[in-house]
């Protein structure tokens, strides 16, 4: 059988709530992600251990392929600079960033999202205190060195 790399919402029912399928539960191998496209918005859907997750699919910080990623404690790593994104929360691990946490369902082999528009909560001074200690560069108004990554 041929698991296709990239499922489709082309052909799905779209229901009255919002809830789309996006695949057979047979298209998501385990620990492995798959893409999807609803109303324009690129979803990545991850079947785990104990159940499904579904995120936005494009990185916040600079729009890797989320689909594409490892997936381990419940946390997708990005493959192009290697950021970890918890699927439960949306939450960049370490970083200033989020992505969407879309809701998402399986009934009997179909596996459905509902989009999430919720605003995404604001990260920036949580990871600001992570990379803030006692001598670092941003405690020296006169360091040269770059306060971000
Ligand atoms: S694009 Fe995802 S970590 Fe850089």
């Amino acid at each position: 059988m041929t698991i296709p790399q990239t499922i489709s919402a082309a052909a799905t029912d779209l229901a009255s709530d919002g809830w789309v399928r996006v695949a057979s539960i047979d298209d998501l191998p385990l620990l492995e992600g798959r893409r999807t496209t609803i109303d324009g918005h690129r979803v990545a859907v991850f079947k785990l251990v104990d159940g499904l997750a579904a995120i936005d699919a494009v990185c916040p910080h600079k729009a890797g392929p989320l689909q594409d990623g490892l997936v381990a404690d419940n946390c997708v790593t990005c493959p192009l600079h290697d950021r970890r994104i918890d699927l439960a929360t949306g939450q960049v691990i370490g970083y200033e960033g989020a992505v969407h946490v879309h809701e998402v369902s399986q009934h009997g082999d179909d596996v459905w999202v509902r989009l999430s528009h919720a605003p995404l909560a604001d990260t920036s001074a949580e990871a600001d205190a992570e990379r803030l200690v006692p001598g670092d560069a941003m405690s020296d108004p006169h360091s040269s060195v770059p306060d971000t990554l």
